[in-house]
């Protein structure tokens, strides 16, 4: 079986995970989702069974690993990670089902990236919690079953709308996670100061926090060039001026948008028309999919952009906060 079991982690990678909660009272917001497993927990805990299988979709940097890690603590359950796109054959994704033990956790991120046949072998795993394995070809072809562990499955996708409705209806529960509020980044941002050893000001974190595309991943990583402009100033305490310092100078403007989300908008504006999915991709030269799953999820959510059926256009506040004034077309 390729698959890697001595992962690579990346400075930034570490860094997050040195900053990631471990229960649900440590997890900021999306209090829907926390008041929801809390009783699903506490239930399959008092019933002695497996939690059902969970399907949790949003935008990257939101917290879906986060929570998958949170609820096998909470469960006292082992935990398996594996990345789709790394399962090739059926027989990489038996391998683990057979070896998992009743209650057991198995994540599989980016599940939208599972091929096809792979994906077969999920549908009775989920369901019934036994394998069918089809042996040899042809009219000799045989249909092994084997049992496996009760397991419960936690997907992560950034594309809910890319999985099959079979897999996606195996799900007996799916949560989607929301853009975070500037409260709720400051405050993880004042968590994490406190961890990596900095005292911060509360205007200073807001500061921060408003620039963060409404993104824990992006808040932590802003602390971290913010707080690196800190050191280097010699200061132990963050306060609102280097912050504001830093995030200029990183090019963060005061809406959180990142260099690509300037140029995505100028595109729709300077366009004059709606524009399309390939279209955008083509001029921006990157693609469809970061466009789809990183730009405008964000931007939508904002109400910057809309989608209309002839292609994606900018709103008027786009123009306002971008300083295009032209007041003639609206
Ligand atoms: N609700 C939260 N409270 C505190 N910290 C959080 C929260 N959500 C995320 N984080 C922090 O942000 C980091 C990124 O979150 P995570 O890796 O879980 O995102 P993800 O949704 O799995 O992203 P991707 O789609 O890229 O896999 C975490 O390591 C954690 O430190
Ligand atoms: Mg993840």
């Amino acid at each position: 079986m390729r698959i890697v079991e001595i992962e690579k982690v990346t400075f930034e990678e570490g860094y997050e995970r040195s900053l990631r909660p471990t229960t649900l009272d440590e997890y900021i917001g999306q209090e829907q989702i926390k008041k929801n497993l809390r009783v699903f927990i506490e239930a399959a805990k008092k019933r002695k069974e497996s939690l059902d299988h969970l399907l949790f979709f949003g935008p990257p940097g939101l917290g879906k690993t986060t929570l998958a890690n949170i609820i096998a603590n909470e469960m006292n359950s082992n935990i398996k990670t594996i990345s789709a796109p790394m399962l090739e054959k059926q027989g990489d994704l038996a391998a683990i089902l057979t070896n998992l033990e009743d209650g057991d956790i198995l994540f599989i991120d980016e599940i939208h990236r599972l091929k096809a046949s792979i994906e077969e072998v999920l549908y009775s795993a989920m369901e019934d919690f036994r394998l069918d394995i089809v042996i040899g070809s042809g009219p000799a072809a045989q249909t092994i079953k084997i049992d496996i562990a009760k397991f419960t499955l936690i997907g992560a996708t950034t594309r809910a709308g890319m999985l099959s409705n079979p897999l996606r209806d195996r799900f007996g529960i799916t949560f989607r996670l929301n853009f975070y509020n500037t409260k709720e980044l400051a405050l993880i941002i004042k968590l994490a100061s406190k961890k990596l050893g900095y005292e911060i000001k509360e205007d200073s974190a807001n500061e921060i926090a408003k620039r963060s595309r409404g993104t824990p991943r992006i808040a932590l990583r802003l602390l971290k060039r913010v707080s690196d402009f800190a050191e280097v100033d010699g200061k132990k305490t963050i306060d609102l001026e280097t912050s504001r310092y830093a995030l200029d100078a990183l090019g963060i403007n005061e809406y959180g948008f990142d260099e690509l989300d300037i140029r995505f908008l100028e595109l729709l504006i300077n366009a004059k028309k709606p524009l399309g999915l390939s279209t955008i991709a083509a001029a921006l030269s990157e693609d469809e999919d970061t466009i789809e799953e990183v730009i405008e999820p964000f931007l939508l959510a904002n109400g910057y952009i809309e989608k209309t059926p002839k292609g994606r256009i900018a709103t008027r506040k786009a123009y306002e906060v971008l300083n295009f004034m032209p007041n003639s077309l609206f």
